[in-house]
């Protein structure tokens, strides 16, 4: 019983040497120790400031959704009952608050492609189409050039 217990440790044993050597030249992808600081870049800030100052950004191609060029943080998050970019951007404010007006499509029932008297709730969660933005550089080259003269 006892060597069938030294031999099992020896053959663990045996079995981790051999691991670690095979292993030995592997560098993790973090390129870094595990213990050592995160070496992430800080969050980057939004460049949008308050609503009514920013300039529009070009679209890129006739369907996009055009980016939030201003700032959203402080806005309340949307539920299901509430939204504040409709606030700002819904039929019935978008005049006071001069803002632009949700698009024609968001009147659209995707469904049926019935025109609706208000806009559709598939459109409810408006930043999951439209984002605010960063200045950031590209993470990697590209020569993209978009197909709308704004
Ligand atoms: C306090 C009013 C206000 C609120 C709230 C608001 N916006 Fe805006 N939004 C504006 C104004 C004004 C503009 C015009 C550009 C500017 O001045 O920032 C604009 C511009 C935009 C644009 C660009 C439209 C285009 O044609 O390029 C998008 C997209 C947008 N907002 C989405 C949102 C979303 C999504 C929310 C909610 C998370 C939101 N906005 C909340 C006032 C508001
Ligand atoms: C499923 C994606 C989607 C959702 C959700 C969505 N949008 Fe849009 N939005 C678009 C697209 C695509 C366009 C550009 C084409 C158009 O005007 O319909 C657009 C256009 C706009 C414009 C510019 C309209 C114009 O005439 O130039 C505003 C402002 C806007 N959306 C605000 C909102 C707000 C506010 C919400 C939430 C209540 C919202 N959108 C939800 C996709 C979306």
């Amino acid at each position: 019983m006892k060597r069938t217990v030294t031999m099992g440790m020896a053959l663990a044993a045996a079995l981790l040497f051999g691991c670690t050597q095979q292993f030995a030249g592997v560098k993790s992808m973090r390129g870094a120790d595990v213990a050592a600081g995160d070496k992430a870049d800080a969050p980057k800030t939004y460049v949008g400031k308050k609503p009514g100052l920013q300039q529009k950004v070009a679209r890129t191609f006739s369907t996009q959704p055009p980016v939030i060029p201003h700032a959203v943080e402080n806005f309340d998050e949307i539920t299901l009952e509430e939204n504040q970019c409709n606030s700002c951007h819904g039929a019935e404010n978008y005049e006071k608050k001069k803002a632009p007006k949700i698009g024609d499509s968001h009147f659209i029932n995707p469904a049926t492609g019935q025109k609706l008297a208000d806009s559709s709730m598939a459109r409810h969660n408006c930043v999951q189409c439209h984002v605010p933005q960063v200045d950031a550089p590209p993470l990697v080259e590209n020569n993209f050039v978009g197909n709308v003269k704004n």
